[in-house]
């Protein structure tokens, strides 16, 4: 049922503040400022023997696990990359038992992320999951793991998914930080940013209506980039992977900082960006890139958290924690491809040759 949405995706994003919020129940410490993650079957002597993180996903949980990486390289200081499920599988990988695996999986069938579990459970590695469908099979292979409680996904392309899988990363960051070096101070900052995400997400799907017009105004683009500097790009390729997968618009994201190193050169009035720029340390880089562009009379987008001079549009979402902005910058991106799609009449929930999940190879 979609429950009077003209589309199950518009449903689906209109659900995160729910779905996140399901996300975090019962999971976080507000005393010792920590993240209560029964499932993982882990203690602390185990989580502090981790020297490094290895995530794995295909699709859009490839992307969710690139900010996952993110988030644990940042609060718990460990180096944790992500890979896409079947590279790492075909590649005959170095299995180390001093690495912390993570399968992520919306249907928990993907049969790329399936096999590569099944290859590390085989060479002896430790693989936690993060899955939304309960009893699914990579939720069975794993070792333990963080159950995403969203309720089912419909729609092909995946949004609350996406955001908690996002917040379960933050969450088993935040738990591998405070078992480790993370102060009780951060620790308290995140768990208070946590808490302010379902609401700061209503804010956001409030700004519906001027999305809708700006995806008009660009979705007769022949293509567009997406730009974000380290927290941010990960966001920029999750909004580019959503615009091409449900309105067939070519989009590419890469890092703001290599946009000089190649495609500056695709750069022209047809090209718009849309830029992913928050406010943290790197505004002024970012800012600095947008310059760039405009000197290459592209249009630009911008998503953060003020608007510039720079650019010829901007969407302004509220603020968080640095650490934690990212999941939330991710919500325009998911509006701004849903308006697009309708736009260019689209079937939006049945994108052309792709399936919800992929159980062959
Ligand atoms: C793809 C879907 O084929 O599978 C994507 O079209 C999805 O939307 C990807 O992100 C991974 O699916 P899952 O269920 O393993 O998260």
């Amino acid at each position: 049922d979609n429950g009077g949405y003209e589309h199950y995706l518009l449903k689906e994003i209109s659900e995160q503040p729910d779905t996140v919020a399901r996300t975090l129940r019962g999971r976080i410490d507000d005393r010792f400022h920590i993240a209560h993650l029964g499932g993982l079957n882990m203690d602390a002597r185990e989580i502090r023997s981790f020297r490094r993180v290895k995530i794995i996903g295909c699709g859009s949980a490839y992307y969710s696990g690139q900010m996952g990486a993110q988030l644990i390289e940042e609060l718990a200081r460990i180096p944790a990359d992500a890979e896409p499920a079947s590279e790492f599988r075909y590649r005959s990988p170095v299995v180390e038992p001093d690495t912390l695996y993570v399968a992520i999986s919306q249907s928990g069938e993907t049969y790329d992320t399936l096999v590569a579990v099944q290859e590390l459970k085989r060479k002896g590695g430790r693989v936690l999951g993060i899955v939304n469908t309960v009893g699914s099979a990579i939720a069975r292979e794993t070792d333990g793991g963080i159950y995403l409680h969203a309720g089912p996904e419909v729609s092909v392309a995946s949004t609350k998914a996406f955001t908690s899988t996002a917040v379960a990363f933050a969450l088993l960051a935040l738990h591998l930080g405070r078992v480790r070096d993370l102060s009780p101070a951060d620790g308290r900052r995140i768990c208070e940013g946590l808490r302010r995400l379902p609401e700061q997400i209503k804010e956001i799907l409030t700004l519906e209506d001027r999305i809708r017009e700006l995806a008009k105004k660009y979705a007769d683009s022949p293509g567009m980039m997406f730009v974000g500097r380290v927290r941010g790009y990960p966001v920029a390729r999750e909004g580019a992977q959503k615009l091409k997968e449900i309105s067939y618009v070519h989009a590419e994201a890469y890092p703001a900082s290599e946009l000089k190193h190649g495609p500056l050169a695709l750069i022209s009035p047809e090209l718009p960006t849309v830029a992913i720029v928050p406010d943290d340390e790197l505004l002024d880089k970012n800012l600095t890139t947008l310059g760039e562009i405009r000197a290459r009379h592209g249009r630009i987008l911008m998503v953060g958290h003020r608007t510039s001079e720079a650019a010829d549009d901007c969407i302004v979402v509220p603020k968080n924690e640095v650490e934690l902005d990212p999941i939330l910058l991710t919500i325009p991106l998911q509006l701004f491809a849903y308006h697009a799609a309708v736009a260019l009449g689209r079937d939006v929930d049945r994108p052309r040759n792709l399936a919800k999940s992929v159980t062959v190879e």
